[in-house]
């Protein structure tokens, strides 16, 4: 599939199957050199789902452990406004090395949210893990530790990445048809 068209708008090919593996595999070897211990990664819902299960089959750090949340943003009917929640963090991940992945980081909003609830649980050490990074987007001052793939401030869907929740089961990234 060279296009693909999804609600009102049309993608063209940006990432092929094989250059997303070998991205992965980049990011697995800087994990499993680095000196980490008994890992606990905490995958980002919906968007990571993919690439959590393929980063994962080539983390070879013994102790090696998966969790996954999903972070919920509402605005409540109250003045309150916003209201942040973490659906799925069931573990108990104080004292943990926690690496947290994503599949894109845009303006580092949903980053901050993350870290912030994350940051409240007294994890040991916090590392961040995404799959592609926006840098010319970002706007704040959390380290990257470990950047997939760094792109232009182009809207991309496939491999997890949706356009209003299509998209996702694509095998390569798209981006949007200028
Ligand atoms: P941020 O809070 O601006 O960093 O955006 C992060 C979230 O926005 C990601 O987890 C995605 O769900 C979504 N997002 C940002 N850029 C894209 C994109 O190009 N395609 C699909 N979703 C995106
Ligand atoms: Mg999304």
């Amino acid at each position: 599939m060279k296009t693909v068209r999804l609600h009102d708008k049309e993608f063209e090919i940006f990432i092929d199957e094989n250059e997303i593996n070998n991205i992965i595999s980049q990011i697995a070897n800087q994990i499993n050199d680095s000196k980490i211990e008994k890992p606990l990664f905490l995958a980002i819902l919906n968007g990571s789902f993919l690439f959590a299960a393929d980063l994962i089959r080539k983390i070879n750090v013994p102790d090696t452990e998966i969790s996954f949340l999903k972070l919920s943003s509402y605005v409540g009917t109250s003045s309150k406004g916003s209201v942040d929640e973490l659906i799925g963090l069931s573990k108990n991940i104080e004292g943990r090395n926690v690496i947290v992945l994503e599949d894109i980081i845009d303006t580092g909003i949903t980053l901050e949210k993350i870290m912030r609830l994350i940051k409240k649980e007294k994890v040991r050490s916090i590392r961040v893990a995404t799959l592609l990074f926006k840098p010319n987007s970002y706007q704040k001052n959390f380290n990257i530790d470990y950047i997939g793939k760094s792109i232009e401030n182009d809207f991309v869907v496939g491999y997890g990445l949706d356009y209003n929740e299509k998209g996702r089961n694509l095998k390569k990234i798209y981006k949007l048809k200028n």
